[in-house]
């Protein structure tokens, strides 16, 4: 069982930062890295030959580990989920007889490649909606998802747990559906890789891609995805020289090289090497792989058990436990509440977390502690509105 690791952390007493979902704090061991890093091209003669090459391959194997990828050579940095998913949609060869089905509201980056391939194809896009019901709401999302699926569908992609909600969506379901469809599984990992279990080779998807800076607790522009079979021979949105084959050989770099290094190497970004937030981010995949991602769940669960009883008596709506991750949940306020008053009293309290329309998104990390949870839900208490007590 872990305990608090707020120590790990440069965060300040008085704030509750329950907002992981937005952002990761620096861990104390990636700010080092950062600042080091920084200092090193302050003499650029020390970067050597190795720099370029060698911390991305550790990046690349720590994570590989971290999502059970028996092949690091199958993950490649990315600077953004929208590049990742830009690699992806470029190498899906659909007609205007096929659909693609995406979750909708999810997060824009796994949207605009999207529609641009049905702007340029006419292949049809299925945005399925939250059914916006009080009870089993993610049950029934993930229903009408599945049933979206045919046999024209091309590509499902999404976020396994839904960014502005939390709602979990069943891989293992969807994977089953789209094999039988013959379709592509794409996961946008952002919002869950780190601190939701992912096992690549349990749940088989065709690509996941994840943006670093949130559960990964890596830097901003540290993202990475993985490109399973289907993608070996496709073809990059850039051409690099880092991923041609030999190119560690800088005496030969104008001697073109038509080949591309095996498997995902072809899709990490230019300037991969990124020389300030590579080790940032391994220092960070470490720390994870050191804690566990099931111990993280765990962590978050027990901290905010009490809290979401508490928020469930006085009227809120949370979705049932078991399509709710423990690091980010929405909770919809009760009627009783006025949002107003509760955004004031998170102001007033330094308790930091993200409005999402009616709903709060809450997501904390090992740096929180159940009396963090306790502050919120006296700011939801302190909320209810007095008219209505009587
Ligand atoms: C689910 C999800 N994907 C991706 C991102 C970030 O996308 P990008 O790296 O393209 O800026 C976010 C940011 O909030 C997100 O919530």
């Amino acid at each position: 069982m872990l305990n608090c690791q707020k120590d790990k952390f440069n965060l300040s007493d008085d704030v509750s930062y329950i907002n992981c979902a937005y952002m990761s704090p620096n861990l104390k061991t990636v700010e080092e890295a950062g600042i080091k890093a920084i200092y090193k091209k302050s003499q650029p003669w020390k970067i050597t030959r190795a720099d370029f090459f060698d911390p991305v391959e550790q990046v690349k194997s720590t994570f590989a580990k971290l999502i059970n990828c028996p092949d690091p050579q199958r993950i490649a940095p990315i600077p953004s989920a929208s590049y990742g998913i830009a690699n992806v949609v470029k190498n899906i060869h659909a007609t205007s007889k096929n659909n693609i089905v995406l979750a909708d509201e999810g997060f824009p980056s796994n949207f605009y490649s999207w529609k641009k391939l049905s702007d340029e194809t006419g292949v049809e896009i299925r945005l399925i909606s939250s059914p916006n019901i009080e009870i089993s709401n993610a049950r029934i999302w993930n229903e009408n998802l599945l049933n979206a699926i045919d046999e024209n569908t091309i590509a499902v992609s999404l976020g396994n747990v839904h960014w502005a909600d939390g709602t979990l969506f069943d891989l293992k379901k969807l994977r089953a559906k789209t094999s039988e469809n013959d379709a592509f599984l794409i996961v946008d990992g952002t919002q869950s890789v780190g601190a939701y279990p992912l096992d690549i080779q349990e749940v088989k998807l065709d690509a996941l891609i994840c943006a670093g800076y949130k559960w990964l607790l890596g830097p901003y522009v540290s993202g990475v995805g993985y490109y399973g079979e289907k993608f070996d021979k496709g073809t990059p949105i850039e051409e690099n020289w880092i991923n041609r084959l030999d190119s560690h050989q800088f005496e030969n770099l104008v001697n073109y090289q038509p080949e591309y290094k095996s498997l995902a190497n072809r899709y990490a970004m230019g300037e991969q090497s990124n020389f300030v937030g590579v080790p940032m981010l391994q220092k960070s995949l470490e720390q994870i792989l050191d804690w566990g991602v099931e111990n993280i769940q765990n962590y978050c669960k027990n901290i905010s058990k009490n809290s979401i009883h508490e928020l469930q008596e006085m009227g809120c709506q949370l979705e049932e436990e078991a399509f709710r991750a423990p690091h980010l949940f929405g909770v919809r306020l009760s009627k009783k509440m006025d949002m107003e008053k509760l955004k004031a009293n998170f102001e007033k309290n330094n308790v930091k977390v993200s409005l999402r329309g009616n709903a709060i998104r809450i997501a904390p990390h090992v740096y929180n502690t159940s009396e963090d949870f306790e502050k919120l839900t006296t700011c939801f208490k302190n909320s209810i509105s007095q008219k209505t007590i009587f």
